[in-house]
Order: C-alpha cells, then structure tokens, then sequence
C-alpha cells in the first residue's frame, strides 16, 4: 500500500531540488506570469514544478536560464529533427532575410518547398500552405465537409489535432471525474475547454483507437460521415501507433463509403520516414495535415492531398467554387527558407531515419527487458522515432489503457527526468538526427535510474 503523505513529500522533494538548481526559471515565470496569463506562451508548457527558461539549444542539447544543461527529446514537441539550430537551417535564413521578412505576396522560393513535399510524399500533388497544425485540420475539415457536403467528422480517442472548437474535444485529459468519456467502445465528445461553440464540436463524433468498434461506428454513421481524422501514431496520447491493419482497414472503410481519410501528420509527417506515416504505414489517405519538422522550426502549418482531393483549394477570384483559405503570414518567405532546408536534407539522406528510428527501438527494447527482467509495471511504446514509456504493464493501445498507468509514478519518473539533466515532454519523447548512441545510453541509463529509485522510495 502506497503511503500517500511520503509519496507526496518525496515528490516535493525533487521539486524543491529542481527549485535549488534553476531559480532563474522559476523568477523569469514568476515574472512573465504578471503580464502573460499562466506566464506562458502555450498551455503545454506549464510544467511541474514550473516551467522551464530557456537560453539556448543547439544539437541535441539545451541550456536554461541558470545555465544547467539538459540532453532535448523534446525538441520543440518534436519539430527539431535535425537537433536545435541546425547549421543548413541558420544559413537558409541568413540568406533569405534579407530580402525581407514578410510579403503577403507569392514569391520565388515557394515552389521548392511544395514541390519537396510532393516529391517526398506519395499522393501530395498539392500542398497549402498556413501557420500552424491548428489551421491545418480546421481547414483539412472544411474541405472534407465541403467536398462530401455532409456534416460529420470522427476523430479519435485520445487525439490531439490543435486548439480550434471543431476538433478540441476528447484529446483524452485524465478526467477528475471517471466515466464522462462513455464507454471505451463508444466514446462520447468531452469538449477540453470552457467557451467552445457548442455548435463546432456537436457534429464532432469520437470514435475508439485501435478498437473494431470504431468500424461498426463508422459504419452507424456512414452517410453523414464527411471524413475521418487520425493521428497514425497519437502523440500528446503517449506515443501510441495505431496497428497497421487498423489503418489500412480505416483507409478501406473510408474510401468504401466515400468519406475523407485526413492523416494528421503533424508529429508523424516527414519524421517516420522521408514521407510520414505515408511511407511508414504504406496507407495513403486523401489529404494529411503538417507542420513542425517542414517548418524548419518556424511557425508552420500544411495541407496536402492530390489534385483531385484539394480540387475545391483551386481558387477562383469569384470565391464560388473554392473553399476559403487564407492567412496573411501564409508561405511566409524565412519559414519557406528553413522548411526547404530541412526537407531537402531529409530527401538526400534518408539514412538518417534508419539512425533515427534505430535509436527509439532500442529505448523501446532496452526499457521493456529492463522491466520485464525487473518485474517493474512500466512499457515502452512508440514508433520509430517517437517513443514514451508508461507506467502500467500494457498493453497501451488507447489513452485509456494509458490512464490506467501510476498517476505518482509518472509524476515521479518527470521530476526525476528534469533533475538528472533530460529535457522531455510530458508524454512524448522524440529522437533527433543530432544524437548519438551515447545520448541514447544516457536517456535509457536515466530512464532506468527513476524506475529504481522510485521503487527503493516505495512511490511505485
Ligand atoms: C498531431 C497534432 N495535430 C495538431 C497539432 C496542432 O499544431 P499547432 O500547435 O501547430 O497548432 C499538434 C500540436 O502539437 C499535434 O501534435
């Protein structure tokens, strides 16, 4: 039996060791939290005990405010898969800059950067570009709506597919109250926030991860179904894949009642392989959502399709037939610059996956033989590159196996995480070009170390 007072004073202990160790941090929140609300720029950068401040990252590495250094599998939630600051990426900008910063206008170097994505891409003919995955899956929505002129949308369980009120329901949150996300087969829309229009999310239905019953639902509601949204491997859920039958009988499903299948591939896209979960899965959806590693770093956001699925983005100054997209910062002239650097390093070295998804199967191996061998009730999950361990005996094949993990122990492996120096989202982690096999050693070394240390203190 957990004694739940020690627990919660060992927990303050590593807080207060946290607090000794980066005071800076936590006085440069304190003081952004006078005149920024929450004294962060997004949500998800809260952080226990608080937030990180940081100075400066380069590589795999990043320094905060007091000058600790931490190993980054968090890598800007998982943007940087060339490591921080990436030299091509630096050069890129330096030399777009200064042509200027913004011109609301078209430009030159545009069309490297789409035609990257449509080289890389199997099934991208054509690519819109916007400034964030948020704007990506509210427009991939729109088009799915406005091409099948039916009003539904499914997503998943778990799913994470940005802020707008369409989709900001069920990302799958542990619920202070049990139960409100219906049963698993059948789960109900939870909005994630006060103040979402009722009327966004009401045609927003929720459908299981990796279950059967998600086909019976599709089928329920097939002749209202616009189309269907899914990450390939949920990502803010703890780095769960979808199995690959689920996916190719999603696409079989979809195609079969003449919905869109929409891949949100803002983690996945150009970070699974040289075409995302496209390549890694070997499903082809009608249109995927991107950002984060195509940007560069930068603020971006994609949709891209074939020409025939995107035919209603074909613009015609009448604005009849087209759907609206715009955005004054859209194809942004420094964000197109570094994205075009990355995807054209990615193209030319696709070994660097290999590297890459080598080292997130060997946390994954390496972790499970550990836990395995040591009876501790922890998996390692993930694909490729993306990889998250949980602290329940598994399988995690949805966030509500995910939810069944040690709430202490996790809020204990974190804490321990920050203090021994590795910098990590709190539920996914992300492998960079930059590291090496030493920087995997130590991610697992520390890994392991919380996992004993918890248990010798009876947290876990
Ligand atoms: C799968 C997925 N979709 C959409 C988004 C939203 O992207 P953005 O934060 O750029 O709006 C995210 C962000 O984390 C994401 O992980």
């Amino acid at each position: 039996m957990v004694d739940r007072d020690k627990v919660a004073g060992i927990l303050d202990e590593y807080r207060a060791e946290i607090g000794t160790k980066s005071p800076k941090s936590l006085a440069v929140w304190q003081r952004n939290r006078t005149v920024m609300p929450g004294g962060v720029g997004s949500l998800f950068r809260l952080a226990d005990p608080f937030p990180m401040v940081v100075s400066r990252a380069k590589g795999a590495r990043m320094w905060d405010a007091d000058g600790n250094e931490y190993l980054d599998f968090m890598l800007g939630f998982s943007t940087m898969i060339l490591g921080n600051a990436p030299d091509e990426v630096e050069a890129a900008i330096r030399e777009a800059l200064p042509r200027g910063t913004h011109y609301g206008q078209c430009h030159e170097h545009e069309f490297e950067f789409a035609k990257l994505f449509c080289d890389m891409v199997p099934g991208v003919e054509k690519v819109a570009f916007c400034n964030s995955g948020t704007e990506a899956t509210m427009y991939a929505l729109r088009l799915a709506r406005a091409a099948t002129e039916r009003p539904l949308i499914a997503k998943f369980d778990g799913g994470y597919h940005g802020t707008h009120d369409l989709l900001a329901v069920s990302f799958g949150r542990p619920r202070p109250t049990p139960g409100l996300d219906g049963p698993i087969e059948d789960p109900v829309a939870v909005p994630e926030s006060p103040g979402l229009a009722e009327g966004a999310w009401k045609d927003t239905i929720v459908l299981p991860y990796n279950h059967p019953a998600a086909f019976d639902k599709i089928r329920r509601h097939a002749s209202r179904l616009a189309g269907v949204i899914i990450e390939p491997v949920q990502g803010a859920a703890g780095s769960i894949p979808a199995g690959p039958e689920f996916l190719s009988e999603l696409r079989r499903l979809t195609r079969e009642i003449g919905a869109f299948l929409i891949f949100d591939e803002l983690i996945t896209g150009f970070r699974l392989s040289p075409s995302g979960a496209r390549g890694f899965y070997g499903v082809i959806p009608d249109v995927s959502t991107y950002g984060k590693v195509a940007g560069g770093g930068l603020p971006f956001g994609a949709l891209a399709g074939t020409a025939e699925a995107m035919r209603l983005m074909e613009y015609d100054v009448n604005m009849e037939s087209c759907i609206l997209v715009a955005g004054t910062f859209n194809g942004n002239p420094i964000t197109t610059a570094a994205g075009t650097a990355v995807l054209r390093r990615l193209s030319n070295e696709p070994q660097l996956y290999e590297r890459m998804n080598a080292m997130g199967d060997r946390f994954r191996a390496e972790i499970n033989r550990f836990a395995q061998e040591q009876d501790y009730p922890a998996i390692a999950v993930g694909a490729g590159s993306m990889f998250w361990m949980h602290p329940t005996r598994g399988p995690v094949k949805s966030v509500r196996d995910a939810h069944k993990g040690n709430g202490l122990a996790g809020a204990g492996l974190r804490l321990l995480y920050r203090k021994n120096g590795l910098h990590i989202s709190p539920n996914h982690g992300f492998v960079c070009a930059a590291h090496t096999d030493e920087d995997i050693a130590r991610l697992i070394e520390v890994h392991k170390a919380a996992m004993v240390e918890l248990r010798e203190r009876s947290v876990w």
